[in-house]
């Protein structure tokens, strides 16, 4: 076991590695997304660090942007990049300031315009809505919510920026009159999601709560607009111009979770995917730590000795496989890890930060040590390794793959330049 794994780091066991507090807190609440960190950890992180008013605070994965909004309210300059388009987007709708009298304007809009109803071009596709032609016997919404959301949808007018800010609440609204809810890897049909008659009402309702709390934030206004990008880090970090005090980041963790999957609803909802092609090519621009497409082959199959360690066990025992390309997977995600490292380093200032947050996973029965091989691979690149701070133990449904491991860990590797 590494020495610098530290059991009693401050963080330990404080809610800092999920989005819980979010649901409460100004703005982050506007769109609960599971998969975030809390601010506070974020908080904690430009408190270590001796950042002064021209510094900039990166975010190579920045999801929902808990970094970019957390670093915008304190008046940091901040900038996220993020290659899932509807991610993207909520993260800057949150970090946006709107006044209110535009925003009363378009809220009274949609509420008459949802009112009225519409007709969505995502009736009787796929899984959307109920599709007796296909013969699916589960589908996402009923018709009268998706009515109710395109009629406020067709007419946001998509230029200005408080139509963004109803075109969110929508999304948000008819989400929540959704028939499925994100569980873990997938959306799983509500428990008696037959007789839960979601409709008409019950998304204006949701729409007005969303409407009514966004309202009440908007004086929580954003100091310094952060700068975020849409698009793989993988290339955007190689072309960044400046050098940046501090990196606070979550990548998509080693557990074979397609957020592009999970997201497939709200990415086709706001329209920035329309066909199942684009999804599949969205879909290539993620970290490869899923195997949902068929990536390239990884050419790197060391990254150390606890990765050599363990990879070798997975890889001798291909009956507890969940999926024949896991090893692949594995070795894949480490290299895409290793590259962000070394770009990362390459634009790190001198006396700069990377805080890494990540969980451990298991496969084929092993334990996957990520936090420990990530700092092995870190410090390979010219990273200075200051501690391992364990966030929290996460209990784990125990699986027929790896019948023995209930416990991962999710930890936050500390860096320094
Ligand atoms: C763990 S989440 C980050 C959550 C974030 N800390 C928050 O609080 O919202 C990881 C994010 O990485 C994104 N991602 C995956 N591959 C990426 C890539 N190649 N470039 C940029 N972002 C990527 C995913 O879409 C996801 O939003």
């Amino acid at each position: 076991m590494n020495s610098n794994l530290n059991k009693d780091f401050e963080l330990n066991n404080k809610g800092t590695s999920n989005a819980g507090d979010t649901r409460s807190l100004a703005r982050h609440r506007w769109y609960f997304y599971k998969e975030g960190f809390s601010p506070a950890l974020v908080n904690k992180a430009i408190e270590e660090s001796d950042i002064s008013e021209n510094d900039i605070v990166l975010d190579p994965f920045n999801g929902s942007g808990t970094v970019t909004l957390t670093a915008a309210m304190r008046g940091i300059n901040s900038l996220g990049f993020e290659v899932n388009p509807f991610t993207s987007f909520l993260s800057q709708v949150k970090a946006t300031n709107f006044t209110e009298k535009n925003f009363r304007k378009v809220s009274d809009l949609i509420m008459m315009n949802s009112e009225k109803g519409g007709i969505s071009h995502l009736e009787n596709y796929s899984t959307f809505t109920e599709n007796n032609h296909r013969g699916k016997n589960k589908w996402l919404f009923n018709k009268d919510v998706l009515q109710a959301f395109a009629g406020g949808y067709n007419n946001l007018g998509h230029s200005n920026k408080s139509s963004k800010l109803a075109k969110l609440a929508l999304v948000s609204a008819i989400m929540k009159n959704s028939n499925a809810k994100k569980d873990g890897k997938c959306l799983r049909y509500k428990n008696n999601w037959e007789n839960l008659n979601y409709d008409k009402t019950s998304f204006l309702e949701s729409l007005q709560d969303n409407l009514n709390i966004i309202e009440q934030d908007l004086e929580n206004k954003v100091e310094t607009k952060p700068i975020i990008k849409t698009g793989d880090s993988r290339k955007l970090v190689k072309k960044l111009d400046f050098k940046f005090k501090l990196c606070i980041t979550s990548p998509p963790y080693l557990n074979t979770f397609d957020y592009t999957d999970i997201y497939r609803p709200e990415l086709f909802l706001s329209g920035f995917i329309n066909s199942s092609e684009e999804l599949r090519s969205l879909r290539y621009k993620t970290v490869r730590s899923h195997v949902q497409v068929n990536w390239n082959k990884p050419k790197i199959n060391d990254f150390g000795i606890h990765f050599n360690e363990v990879f070798k066990k997975i890889s001798d025992k291909k009956d507890l496989l969940m999926h024949k390309n896991i090893p692949d997977m594995i070795s894949a995600y480490f290299e895409d890890m290793q590259a962000i490292f070394m770009d990362l380093k390459q634009k790190a200032d001198k006396g700069a930060s990377l805080w890494f947050v990540v969980s451990t996973s298991a496969y084929a029965n092993e334990h996957i040590p990520v936090d420990l091989i990530l700092a092995d691979i870190a410090t390979k690149v010219g990273w200075k390794l200051k501690e391992i701070g364990v966030l929290r133990e996460i209990l784990k449904r125990k699986t027929r793959f790896s019948p023995d491991i209930d416990k991962l860990r999710e930890s936050v590797i500390i860096l320094n330049n």
